[in-house]
């Protein structure tokens, strides 16, 4: 017999998962609030919060793009989940050019779409519930976030001015150590652009790793993006790497890419297998046009990498100066297109975010609270140097009107 079932409601009402509670607030979410509230008020937004690259992909990029797209239909069907075999090969090309590392294109390089999409994964592919996973705090959102939404525990390391932004192994409880299944690491870093000077302390996290049975996995987004000669460490130029981890690159930062999704992951055969494994279950990979345009972008002139490392130099040199000459000691990086500062004296009993806040409101200008990347990112702001040359005069202006007025305005 049919069962009838009497309706009670007419809107179906479900809690989210407790997981997406556990995320703290979005960071880009409060700043982009803010934004669309001096829009409203009519300002005119100086926009230097988020790492979105405003200079354009080069042509030739864009060119190999709508050429395949249009001659090359085949290339609208399904990609390759792992990437195809010439994007790979590409890849293990450039590293061994790089870093002098030879790396297996079959097993050892993994496309992805950009590369925080892999980092998320790689939280889903290795933790339980309850699992515990290391991390840097401040950090890049999704290596903090990426492990809540696999349902892990993160436990911060923190990296302040007094460490030099480098995580002291040392301090990690054993009991912690022994439980961690996986590290997340980002050098050059963001948002503190910190930069490791050689490779003694990637030796070190392989031997902590080793010891305790972590992963480590490498974030090195930054590479390209580096001033005056600097020439960052890859994690996987050291000897052992392969044995303990990976690496994470993406297309976003060296080519501005960011809206093409596109990046990759190399290393260690055994543990890139249960991130192509999940990837296969949840997507179908990176577009091919896109793959094809990526390995444009690897093979064909840097010129347009060049232009824009010396695009950055040139604004976040500007701004520094500005900004010193109106009270605001603000260093210059080594690598990354950010500038990483203390809060100015006389706001110090502020909040970052209600700095940024008071900021946007009395100048129109956007920038990162540290607090959005971590609680030992309190007290910092970070400014992207993503927008016209000629804007930074207008900004330093108007910040040195602010610093003047001070926090009461
Ligand atoms: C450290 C770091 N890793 C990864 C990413 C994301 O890169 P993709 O666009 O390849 O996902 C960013 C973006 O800002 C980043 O700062």
């Amino acid at each position: 017999m049919k069962q009838k079932t009497k309706i009670t409601r007419n809107k179906v009402m479900l809690e989210p998962a407790d997981k997406l509670r556990l995320l703290p607030p979005y960071l880009f979410g409060a700043v982009d609030k803010l934004k669309r509230e001096a829009f409203l008020r009519k300002q005119d937004v100086i926009d230097l919060c988020m790492g979105n690259p405003d200079i354009p992909t080069a042509d030739h990029i864009i060119e190999r793009l709508y050429d395949t797209i249009k001659h090359h239909p085949r290339t609208h069907r399904y990609p390759q989940a792992k990437g195809m075999p010439k994007f790979r090969q590409t890849v293990a090309g450039w590293y061994r050019k790089k870093t002098g590392v030879d790396l297996d294109p079959e097993s050892e390089v993994l496309a992805l779409i950009g590369s925080k999409e892999g980092i998320a994964h790689i939280c889903m592919a290795y933790l339980n519930p309850g699992d515990v996973a290391l991390t840097t705090n401040p950090c890049y959102p999704v290596h903090y976030n990426g492990i809540i939404l696999a349902g892990g525990k993160p436990y911060n390391m923190p990296i302040t001015e007094k460490n030099g932004y480098i995580p002291v192994l040392e301090d990690i409880p054993v009991s912690v150590a022994k439980k961690a299944k996986l590290m997340f690491l980002n050098y050059p870093n963001n948002p503190t652009t910190a930069s490791l000077d050689d490779t003694g302390f990637f030796k070190e996290v392989i031997e902590f790793a080793k010891c305790y049975n972590i992963m480590v996995c490498h974030d090195y987004a930054y590479s390209e993006i580096v001033y005056d000669g600097y020439k960052p460490p890859s994690f996987m130029e050291v000897k052992g790497s392969k044995s303990v981890g990976m690496e994470f690159h993406s297309f976003s930062k060296t080519y501005n890419m960011c809206g093409w999704r596109v990046g990759y992951c190399v290393g260690g055969a055994d543990f890139l297998a249960p991130l192509e494994k999940i990837k296969s279950y949840l997507d179908y990979g990176v577009f091919t046009a896109i793959q094809l345009s990526a390995i444009k972008a690897m093979t064909g002139s840097q010129k347009h990498v060049h232009d824009t490392v010396a695009e950055y130099r040139r604004r976040m040199i500007k701004l520094a100066d500005g900004l010193r000459q109106a009270g605001w000691d603000v260093p210059l990086p080594k690598a990354t297109m950010y500038l990483w500062a203390r809060l100015p004296e006389g706001f110090r009993k502020m909040t970052s975010l209600d700095f940024a806040k008071l900021l946007i409101e009395k100048t129109g200008i956007a920038v990162a609270p540290g607090s959005g990347f971590g609680e030992y990112g309190e007290g910092y702001i970070r400014m992207a140097v993503v927008t016209h040359f000629k804007r930074f005069h207008d900004a330093i202006l108007r910040v040195k009107k602010f610093l003047k007025e001070g926090p009461k305005g």
